[in-house]
């Protein structure tokens, strides 16, 4: 397993929100999580992408424990609520000031990130300008423009139109094929069914359940 949650606790302010969850996650697959409103999910990702620390338990990433051996994953694209993008610049701007933090992705890697999500890198509009799934498209952009080991997206198709979707179905499968693990949680479950080949449920901070879709395997005897 690539990533492994052992017996993950998260307390906040003396409330549970995440309550002994282990599991792992294997690169190449598509993992999804459903649950209600406040089962956990977003803090489950938060947790993953080393945005908060567990009370108790280890998040380990390729052996190495989050929070000892490394601050954050090394390779990781994640989407996470309302991303924070600047009003003032360009989709293709904003994504050059994020990409030279770490200088993985050059110029043509956003042009070509930028079509993928069905927005014009050429666009001359502002941030501040974009509609809502415009904004989510350029979120998504931002998750997966360096080709990381690992993909975090908190409700990927929220505000997108019948193309949007079928652009996030296209990136996923490809971001798959090139070995990515994917985590994705959404609300619409015939979607996540299509998206996943796994899916774990969450209730109250708890993983309730897990079912296997295992596309892959379908055509096997
Ligand atoms: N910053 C915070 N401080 C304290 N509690 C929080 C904080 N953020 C979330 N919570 C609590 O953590 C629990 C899990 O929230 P989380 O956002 O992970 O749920 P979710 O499954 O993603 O829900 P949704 O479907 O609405 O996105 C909820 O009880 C929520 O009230
Ligand atoms: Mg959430």
């Amino acid at each position: 397993m690539y990533v492994e949650l052992n017996d993950v606790s998260k307390q906040i302010r003396r409330s549970p929100i995440l309550s002994h969850i282990s599991v792992g996650f294997e690169k190449g697959r598509v993992y999804g999580l459903k649950g209600k409103n406040g089962s956990g999910k977003t803090m489950l990702l938060r947790v993953i992408a080393g945005l908060i620390l567990p009370s108790s338990g280890q998040v380990r990433i390729g052996g190495k424990i989050l929070g000892k051996d490394m601050s954050f994953p090394e390779s990781i694209g994640v989407l996470i609520e309302n991303p924070s993008f600047i009003g003032g610049e360009t989709g293709l701007s904003n994504l050059s000031i994020l990409a030279s933090i770490q200088g993985k992705a050059g110029k043509k890697d956003l042009e070509e990130t930028l079509e993928r999500v069905g927005l014009d890198p050429s666009d001359k509009r502002t941030y501040r300008k974009y509609s809502l799934g415009m904004k989510q498209r350029l979120g998504i952009a931002a998750a997966i423009m360096e080709k990381p080991d690992i993909i975090l997206l908190d409700e990927p198709i929220n505000a997108l139109d019948d193309k949007g979707v079928e652009a996030v179905r296209a990136i996923l499968a490809e971001e798959k094929a090139r070995g990515a693990l994917i985590i994705v949680a959404c609300h619409d479950e015939a979607e996540l069914r299509l998206l996943s080949d796994e899916i774990f449920y969450m209730q109250d901070g708890e993983l309730t359940g897990h079912e296997i879709l295992d596309k892959d395997r379908e055509d096997e005897p």
